[in-house]
């Protein structure tokens, strides 16, 4: 873990030695002065999932509506995430004047590690850090005037820390934006991926792809590049190969995060799970709580289930503060049209191509629709929590002939759908309550539907 060397503090801000027990007028101008050519960093902003989700937004590869859609709002705030954290101003920004203060900035991000040692900092701990290096510093007779004027224009500032990361699956759909999302961030990204569905072209220049397989090739790519967070998100992901293939399924999506659990342990990795609401609860009668009984259908939902159990078995064995985020039916640029949750894709595709989409059932069937912006900055602020389950969804149940004319509207086409019997099994209502995301990750969707449609039909008509 390594902390910027602008991230500022009273100690840091000066290169003094520790036995000065005096500030004088000079030495604060040197601090104000340094203060000010540095971009000053808060963890707990670094984690904020509103400032992850705009990460995306400064990316080229979202869609260019994203900026525009989310720019006005942002305008006249404290401070303009998307011009903190956009990826192209990283340099401009000084990362970083005073090489001079590198071994002093290690210090904190060595006492952290020695604090959480498998997961990433918060909050909590840079303020009980601060605490403990500040009372260090009054009992070496610092004076304390200057520190506190120093701290005042510190909580002005932002922070941002740079985590190595391994997404596996990252070029697939969702991967590829949790990806985006770390690299404008500032991130080093690997990606593992085996590219069984995903795509190289889906990853960004500034990560680094390496083919290989979760079953096989974890534990080896951890040890070579140490990662402190592993956004896992490879899976086998096909439902109905599940029930016709069930070994095939297991072996990826159990067997697979298993090695990536012990991968991670081997380095004292965070990992962040992407496990499916939608096949885990079943049937939904309200908003499913994360506490909502477990029911999976087909053997998809059985092996995420089973991959969360081990988990939060790593989570009580080893104190690991591994998460586990129960998606629900995701959309968005770059999804390929057959996948999990392809319905948006697939309507889609079909009015580009000029035919009609086939519907199940009566189409009353509801779903979970979520923006991929959205789960990406779900998924980057849960990298920041102890440990847990957290669904991460909208809240809002959508009919398939809802969306059907949602769709038909973004798109200026209006063309009957044709109807076919249900599909055996299917479950009618699903839907996840999002409060304890919202609660706990300060996460919540910023995309209406109508919103995250559009952008989504601006990608597929530029294809
Ligand atoms: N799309 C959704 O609506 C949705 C909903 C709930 C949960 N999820 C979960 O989110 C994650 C990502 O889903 P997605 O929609 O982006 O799917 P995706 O198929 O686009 O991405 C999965 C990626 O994993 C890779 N992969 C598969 N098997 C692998 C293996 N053995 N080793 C290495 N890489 C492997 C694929 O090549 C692909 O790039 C999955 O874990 C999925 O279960 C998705």
């Amino acid at each position: 873990m390594e902390l910027l060397p602008f991230a500022l503090d009273p100690v840091r801000g000066r290169a003094a030695p520790e036995c000065h027990l005096r500030v004088d007028e000079n030495e604060k101008g040197a601090i104000r002065e340094q203060a000010a050519r540095c971009v000053e960093v808060q963890l707990e902003d670094a984690l904020d999932a509103e400032l992850a989700c705009n990460a995306l937004v400064g990316e080229g590869r979202v869609d260019v509506a994203v900026a525009d859609d989310i720019l006005p709002r942002l305008e006249g705030g404290l401070d303009n995430p998307v011009d903190e954290l956009g990826a192209g101003r990283r340099e401009e920004r000084g990362l970083c004047p005073g090489a001079h203060l590198q071994p002093v900035e290690k210090q904190p991000a060595h006492l952290l590690a020695e604090r959480r040692p498998a997961g990433l900092a918060r909050a909590d701990d840079v303020a009980a850090l601060r605490a403990e290096r500040l009372g260090k510093q009054l009992r070496l007779g610092r004076l304390a005037g200057p520190v506190q004027a120093f701290e005042g224009e510190e909580h002005r500032r932002r922070t941002i820390r740079r985590v190595r990361a391994v997404v596996t699956g990252g070029a697939g759909f969702i991967g590829s934006h949790v990806v985006d999302g770390l690299l404008a961030r500032g991130d080093e990204v690997h990606v593992l991926d085996d590219l069984s569905s995903g795509k190289r072209a889906n990853v960004a220049p500034g990560a680094r792809l390496h083919e290989g397989d979760i079953r096989q090739d974890a534990g080896g790519l951890f040890a070579e590049v140490r990662p402190e967070v592993c956004f896992h998100l490879a899976a086998q992901i096909d439902v109905r190969l599940s029930v016709e293939r069930p070994d095939h399924d297991a072996a990826v999506n159990v067997i697979g995060t298993l090695n990536v659990l012990e991968a991670a342990r081997g380095c004292g990795a965070k990992v962040v799970f992407s496990s499916t609401g939608g096949a885990i609860y079943g049937e939904c009668h309200e908003p499913a709580t994360e506490d909502h009984p477990r029911r999976p259908l087909a053997p998809y939902g059985v092996s995420k289930l089973a991959a969360e159990e081990y988990i939060a078995a790593y989570n009580r064995l080893y104190g690991a503060g591994h998460v586990s985020l129960r998606y629900g039916n995701v959309y968005g640029p770059r999804q390929d049209p057959h996948g999990e949750a392809g319905v948006v894709g697939i309507f889609m595709e079909r009015l580009h191509e000029g035919r009609a989409p086939r519907i199940y059932g009566n189409g009353t069937q509801t779903r979970d629709y979520i923006f991929v912006a959205d789960v990406v900055a779900a998924t980057l602020a849960a990298a920041g929590h102890d440990g847990g389950v957290f669904n991460v969804g909208s809240g809002v149940e959508t009919s398939v002939l809802d969306l059907y004319e949602r769709v038909q509207r973004v798109a200026g086409v209006e063309r009957p759908a044709e109807f076919a019997d249900a599909r055996p099994g299917e479950v009618q209502r699903s839907v996840l309550d999002p409060s304890l995301a919202q609660r706990e990750l300060r996460w919540k969707p910023r995309r209406s539907l109508d919103e995250g449609l559009a952008e989504t039909w601006a990608w597929i008509s530029a294809q």
